[in-house]
């Protein structure tokens, strides 16, 4: 029987991307350091997906022998949509991995999440050798936290213990976040809950100390890690 994937699903903020015309110059410039050869791990969001949509242009231009580590089903659905080839972590270490993020301040922090896919994108960029963020200039902030929350993701079973311990370290405000459009938390594709948390400070020992806390898978800070942003002043 022949194996047929010619999907038909289009993510459903595809045609409202929020400044489209800068995340595609972005996406243009970025997909420009591919090389041929190269295993390259992708995040998740609508500057992520304008990004393979310029690498898929130049895979089939040049002819070019890429494979992609997706971070989410909505990245895998985009490379399959566009014909990229794909693998795994479990195969391949990505040369480099591209990612968007919700936050950046001045010294390259980051406040990602907003999508729900922030722990295999954590994943994925600590995986990599090097780190591309490609952002718009609305993503930029002079302190994290200014315009989002910190992304927890759990498990479920220990709800209301992590959510006691996040409380214990300076939470302001703790929201379990609501599934789009229907009753109920959002479950993420590792089949576990998010709260969205509001502290007065972001700091990398907070990042330390919130991922100590057992039943927390992780969080959507990404404090003093090594990587590069892309946007287009940049
Ligand atoms: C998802 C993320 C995304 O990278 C972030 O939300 C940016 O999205 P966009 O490129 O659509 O602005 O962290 O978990």
């Amino acid at each position: 029987m022949k194996w047929k994937n010619n999907f038909s699903v289009q993510s459903d903020w595809t045609d409202v991307i929020v400044n489209r015309e800068a995340k595609e110059a972005i996406a243009r410039k970025l997909a420009e350091r591919a090389k041929e050869g190269e295993t390259i791990g992708a995040g998740s969001g609508s500057t992520v997906y304008l990004t393979l949509e310029a690498l898929a242009e130049r895979i089939r231009k040049e002819n070019l022998h890429i494979t992609v580590i997706p971070a989410s089903f909505e990245s895998t659905m985009a490379c399959l949509r566009f014909g990229i080839p794909l693998t795994t972590l479990w195969e391949k270490r990505p040369d480099w991995t591209f990612d968007g993020a919700d936050e950046v301040d001045p010294e390259h922090n980051l406040l990602k999440g907003r999508g729900g896919a922030l722990f295999q994108e954590k994943l994925l960029i600590r995986s990599s050798k090097e780190v591309y963020i490609v952002v718009d200039e609305s993503k930029f902030v002079s302190r994290l936290g200014t315009n989002f929350p910190v992304p927890v993701e759990l498990f479920p079973g220990a709800l209301a213990y992590v959510e006691n311990c996040i409380w214990e370290l300076g939470a302001t405000e703790v929201t379990l976040r609501p599934a789009k459009g229907k009753d109920g938390p959002v479950i993420t594709e590792n089949g576990n809950l998010i709260l969205d948390v509001r502290f007065e400070q972001l700091s990398a020992d907070l990042e330390r100390k919130i991922k100590a806390v057992t039943g927390v898978i992780e969080s959507g800070l990404f404090m003093g890690y090594c990587l590069k942003i892309i946007s287009l002043n940049r």
